[in-house]
């Protein structure tokens, strides 16, 4: 496997990444050959107006859509030569997706939610809950574990959803606009969060329109009619670094389960 220039090594690379929606006679280029390099540890940024490719992009990224042309190498492995399995796994497992319309389901608690993927995964019920509720306390819910999502304001779902991200512990992090509709005070709890998911040894990628919540991101790379116009590059070695582990790794020291991204173990 390659390394990058600091020495870190690429989770995603992307190489000419286009793809083409064909809606009956219509066609949309929504990605016109994107060449991305993220290294582990990275907080990025992906900014750019509305239509620009942006969920297009991180359908790619979380392999729940393809390109149409181009590659992506997802910690060395080309994700096109990956089976439907070991893409269900990657999915479940090693990535965390956040919404812009939170995607809760209204008739489960929001422990119940966050303990979904980990049925997906086969865990024990026992275990589920608990680590749900643990989840939950990590993001300021314990007090909050079965009232259901129209219980909740909005940043308090958003937060259940945050922790339905991160209760399989994944290495990466993907967030599609999550402060969208969220108000300021939300939004700073929401991007502390992400903060604190970063400093615990995740890549977390995050998806926005807004300058100001792109900003608390170490790299900001800007995206405008399907393809890169502007990539700041990772703004120091010490701000893709992880740092201390603040509670959301599994136990072990800071770095060592969370970067775990063998899918075949
Ligand atoms: N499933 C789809 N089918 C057809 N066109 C789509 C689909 N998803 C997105 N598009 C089109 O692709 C372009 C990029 O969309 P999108 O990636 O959602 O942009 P953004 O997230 O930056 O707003 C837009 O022109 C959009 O209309
Ligand atoms: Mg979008």
């Amino acid at each position: 496997m390659s390394h990058s220039p600091a020495g870190r090594q690429p989770v995603i690379e992307l190489d000419g990444v286009r793809k083409t929606y064909r809606t009956g006679a219509l066609q949309v280029e929504a990605l016109r050959g994107v060449n991305l390099r993220i290294s582990e540890g990275e907080y990025i940024a992906i900014m750019g107006p509305s239509g620009s490719g942006k969920s297009t992009l991180m359908h790619i990224l979380g392999c729940l859509d393809v390109p149409t042309s181009g590659s992506y190498h997802l910690a060395g492995e080309d994700v096109g030569r990956m089976s439907e399995d070991d893409l269900a796994e990657i999915r479940n497992r090693r990535i965390g997706f956040v919404f812009q319309q939170f995607n809760l389901l209204p008739s489960l608690s929001a422990w119940r939610n966050v303990e979904l993927p980990l049925c997906y995964a086969g865990t024990g019920r026992a275990e589920r809950r608990d680590r749900a509720i643990d989840a939950l306390t990590k993001v300021g819910l314990g007090d909050r574990t079965t009232h259901r999502p129209n219980e909740l304001s909005g940043g308090q779902q958003q937060r259940v959803a945050v922790a339905r991200a991160l209760v399989t512990d994944p290495a990466l992090i993907l967030a599609d606009e999550p402060t969208g509709n969220l108000d300021s005070v939300s939004t700073g709890e929401v991007l502390g969060l992400l903060g604190d998911l970063h400093a615990a040894g995740r890549t977390i990628v995050l998806i926005t329109h807004e300058p100001d919540v792109a900003a608390t991101a170490g790299r900001v790379v800007r995206i405008r009619d399907g393809d890169i116009q502007d990539d700041t590059g990772p703004r120091s070695r010490a701000d893709t670094e992880p740092r201390a582990d603040t509670g959301f790794g599994s136990g072990g020291p800071a770095g060592s389960t969370p970067l775990a991204w063998d899918v075949r173990t």
